[in-house]
């Protein structure tokens, strides 16, 4: 079983712009669309899709958490929320123009000690074989160390953990040695606060993370496919296919949905990123989320990965 933990989830409002946006004037948009969700829920539609068993938990409150509760019930995913009152879960607006996404996300729910406690809890029915994916930010207010701290309370139940976040979380949670991580190139940058333009300059910051206690290290480079480096020492790399890209939001949580599928299924770490640059790149040419057709469909086109020596 994969959990997927999305301590923020959010009512995401992407907007269409034909016009460029301007500051300080109203802008009048082309077409809109209404998705709820955040980086857990993301990985959870892909696992679904490809027949993983999943569990969605995560922290909801006022009408927007009415919102994210309802959707993911049309999507009939297994969710387990925690409700928190008196607060609402945050709508992140997301403008696209062209070529690119302007995204205002706001701060999300803040949560106490016993929801946190409650979380525990819920993730303590998971034992050896399951993973746990925490993925984004962490609650309004709540230390850095937020992600560390869960993974350390479920250190004795054999759990293994997957953690895409950025940042200071990120660097805590490597202390307790997650099973994989996945940055992309922006988010190494600010970890090593170091210019990395191209992924062969990224080779060495992907062994770095490894020293920091990252068993495996998924470097997502959008367009440019995704670098492993994997337990063993040894180092991937696979390209992206080449297509239209629509939408790329949620193509790095689609990319760890479809890694931690094969993982589950007991593939090999190579065929994994195979599957997990077929999820990525099967949504980055879709509006939202891939189908599985698509995936399978770009799966078949994917060559074997290269080993960097
Ligand atoms: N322009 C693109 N063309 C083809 N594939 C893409 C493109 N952008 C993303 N992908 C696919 O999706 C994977 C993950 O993308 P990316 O590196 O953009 O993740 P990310 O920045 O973490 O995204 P997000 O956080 O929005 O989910 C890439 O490794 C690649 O397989
Ligand atoms: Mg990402």
């Amino acid at each position: 079983m994969i959990a997927t933990v999305t301590m923020n989830p959010a009512v995401d409002y992407t907007v269409s712009l034909e016009e460029p946006l301007m500051k300080a004037t109203v802008n009048r948009t082309d077409h809109e669309r209404i998705t709820a969700g955040g980086k857990g829920v993301n990985v959870s539609l892909i696992l679904q899709q490809l027949d993983v068993p999943t569990t969605v938990y995560g922290y909801l409150s006022g009408t927007t958490g009415a919102m994210i509760a309802e959707q993911l019930q049309r999507t009939q995913i297994p969710t387990d929320w925690i409700e928190v009152p008196n607060q609402m879960n945050r709508i992140n607006l997301k403008i696209r123009e062209n070529n690119t996404v302007t995204e205002l996300n706001g701060r999300g729910v803040s949560v106490t000690e016993q929801d946190t406690e409650l979380l525990l809890q819920k993730l303590r029915r998971c034992g050896d074989g399951d993973y746990i994916v925490l993925a984004g930010s962490i609650p309004a207010g709540a230390p850095a160390t937020h992600y560390a701290d869960v993974m350390a309370a479920l250190e004795d139940t054999g759990v293994r953990f997957a953690v895409d976040a950025a940042g200071a979380p990120l660097r805590e949670a490597l202390r307790c040695k997650p099973f994989v991580i996945k940055p992309n190139l922006p988010e190494l940058c600010a970890l090593f606060d170091s210019e990395i333009d191209t992924w062969w300059d990224a080779l060495p910051y992907g062994k770095k993370l490894q020293e920091m206690g990252a068993e495996n290290v998924l470097l997502s480079l959008g367009g440019d496919g995704a670098l492993l480096f994997t337990a063993e020492n040894r180092v991937w790399h696979l390209s992206a296919p080449h297509g239209e890209v629509k939408n790329a939001v949620g193509a790095g949580d689609s990319m760890l949905g479809g890694f931690l599928a094969a993982v589950v299924q007991g593939k090999p770490l190579t065929e994994a990123l195979r599957m997990g640059v077929a999820a990525g790149s099967a949504t980055a040419f879709s509006e939202w989320i891939a189908n599985r057709s698509r995936m399978d469909n770009l799966l078949r086109t994917l060559p074997e990965p290269t080993e960097l020596v």
